[in-house]
């Protein structure tokens, strides 16, 4: 028999060769060489007791023994030169009994014959040997398994729960009954259906299908707690190829706990940040109106004082003329064609900071004069449609839709290369929309957002209708032009500030 010392098999197997020793009563310690030796030394006797008795086959049968112990304390290849020892032995034994010298072929072939039987006996004995050995290694290897899993489900902080595929409770370790509040004998007679709250029966079904077809899986429960509340769990589970349905409980109350109460705190938190946005919104839009306001006093300004100054001017540079001589009248005529223009542009930077129309008519009737002016200043030409619906808007609204547009319409008259654009003013429900689109070179907003010296203009159309809760959508494709989509939310009729309905 072959045996290895190495490995954890090795090991098992020497133990259970020693059990099976101490079973057949062979308990004496006995290392290998020695044994063979004895085993050797009994074929040697039985082989003179042989000679010299002469009963051949009550001892060709005693051989078998030396050839056993072999087998069970020495290993297979000991006992297969016990056993040609055992042959050789005989043949002597039988040669003597017939004197050496007048050796018959008989003698030979009994001998060929006994040492096949010997043989054959000693490769029985070694697989028997080696079987109940392996036998009993498996064996014991089973049960430390066995004991080992005992030792983590008696001992295991999760609860573990066995059921068969009925969901019948076939065992549950201290824990998962500490969990429940239940005995153990009290969980064997119920089933999971009886613990998890009804609404959740058909999920535990599917759950159970899930598993049988695609194995092991984790998922977050309630189950009834003896005292009638339930527990919140994460149970693993799996079902094995026996058929055991085995869920490791855990306990995950104190987690939900914790994730709710970060989740009302990230909700108190938005609603926080909400009211300071809104708040912060309601100062902005209170800004642009100040901003308004302070735009209309310097654009009167500009009228009543710089305006009336330039008239007097031009009053009193007529009568110097009609006063003097022809050289002074040319002079003075140059003089006054520059007052001309400087009255021109005070009146047109008035009314484009804060043109009049905006305010007594409203954003649709401004944004028409505002299209007349571009034409004279930039010889753009816009046409403008309205859908004609009624829009009334608080007046920061008007002011920041006002100017947004002037600065889209100027963006095309310095950037688009185009003679021409399109404004568009719709009432979507309660919104406005406006739309400003060109057909001219377009830009690539990713490169323009990423270049060094940047315009103000865009960005301050974007803060600024950010202010009035307004969004603005910018499509432009270099090559095919620019549509700049712009929305306010429109005021309530009833509002004061509101403008007329166009
Ligand atoms: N309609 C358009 N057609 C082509 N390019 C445009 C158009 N509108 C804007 N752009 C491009 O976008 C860039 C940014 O425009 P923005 O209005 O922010 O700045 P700006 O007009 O260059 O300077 P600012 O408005 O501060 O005087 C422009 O420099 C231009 O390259
Ligand atoms: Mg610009």
């Amino acid at each position: 028999m072959d045996r290895r010392v190495n490995g954890s098999g090795s090991v098992s197997e020497a133990r259970a060769l020693a059990e099976l020793r101490r079973r057949l009563g062979v308990g004496i310690p006995l290392s290998r060489a020695p044994a063979l030796a004895l085993a050797l030394l009994c074929v040697a006797l039985i082989g003179i007791i042989e000679l010299a008795a002469g009963h051949k086959v009550a001892l060709a049968i005693l051989y078998v023994f030396p050839i056993a112990f072999a087998a069970l304390y020495a290993g297979g290849r000991a006992a297969f030169l016990v056993a040609l020892a055992s042959g050789a032995a005989w043949l002597l034994a039988e040669l003597g009994a017939a004197g050496l010298t007048s050796a018959r072929p008989a003698v030979f072939w009994n001998a060929a014959v006994l040492l096949g039987f010997f043989l054959a006996i000693a490769f029985l004995l070694d697989r028997l040997v080696r079987t109940i050995t392996q036998l009993d290694a498996s064996r014991a290897a089973n049960r430390a398994g066995e004991e080992r899993f005992r030792g983590v489900f008696d001992h295991a902080s999760d609860g573990i729960f066995i059921a068969d595929l009925e969901g019948r409770y076939i065992d549950v370790n201290e824990a998962g009954c500490r969990l429940l509040g239940y005995g153990r004998g009290e969980l064997i007679d119920m089933s999971i259906g009886d613990l998890v709250p009804p609404a959740d029966r058909e999920r535990l079904r599917q759950s159970k299908e899930r598993l049988l077809k695609d194995g092991p899986g984790i998922a977050e429960w309630s189950l009834r707690h003896k005292d009638g509340h339930y527990v919140a769990v994460e149970a693993s589970s799996t079902i094995t190829a026996d058929g055991r349905w085995i869920a490791l409980v855990r306990d995950i109350t104190e987690r939900k706990r914790v994730q709710e109460s970060t989740r009302a705190a990230a909700a108190e938190l938005e609603a926080r940040v909400a009211e300071r946005t809104a708040q912060l919104r309601a100062l902005a839009s209170e800004l642009a109106a100040a901003e308004d306001r302070e735009r209309r006093e310097i654009a009167r300004d500009l009228h009543d004082d710089l305006g009336q100054i330039l008239a007097a001017a031009r009053i009193r540079l007529a009568s110097l003329r009609a006063a003097s001589g022809p050289d002074c009248a040319q002079a003075a005529d140059e003089i006054d064609r520059l007052i001309a223009r400087a009255d021109h542009a005070t009146r047109s930077l008035a009314a484009q900071l804060a043109p009049p129309v905006l305010y007594e008519l409203g954003l649709v009737p401004a944004l028409e004069w505002l299209v007349e002016e571009l034409q004279d200043t930039y010889g753009l030409k816009v046409e403008l449609i309205d859908d004609g619906a009624p829009k009334p808007l608080t007046q920061p609204a008007r002011a920041i839709l006002y100017r947004a547009v002037r600065e889209l319409l100027i963006n095309v008259a310095k950037h688009a290369e185009v003679g021409a654009a399109e404004v568009e003013t719709t009432r979507r429900g309660d919104r406005l929309h406006v739309r400003v689109n060109d057909h001219g070179v377009g830009f690539d907003q990713e490169k323009m957002a990423r270049a060094p010296r940047r315009g103000l203009g865009l960005a301050s159309v974007r803060e600024r209708l950010s202010y009035i809760d307004g969004t603005v959508d910018i499509r432009s494709v270099p090559g095919d032009g620019t549509v700049v989509e712009l929305t306010a939310p429109l005021a309530a009729q009833t509002q004061p500030s509101a403008e007329a309905p166009r």
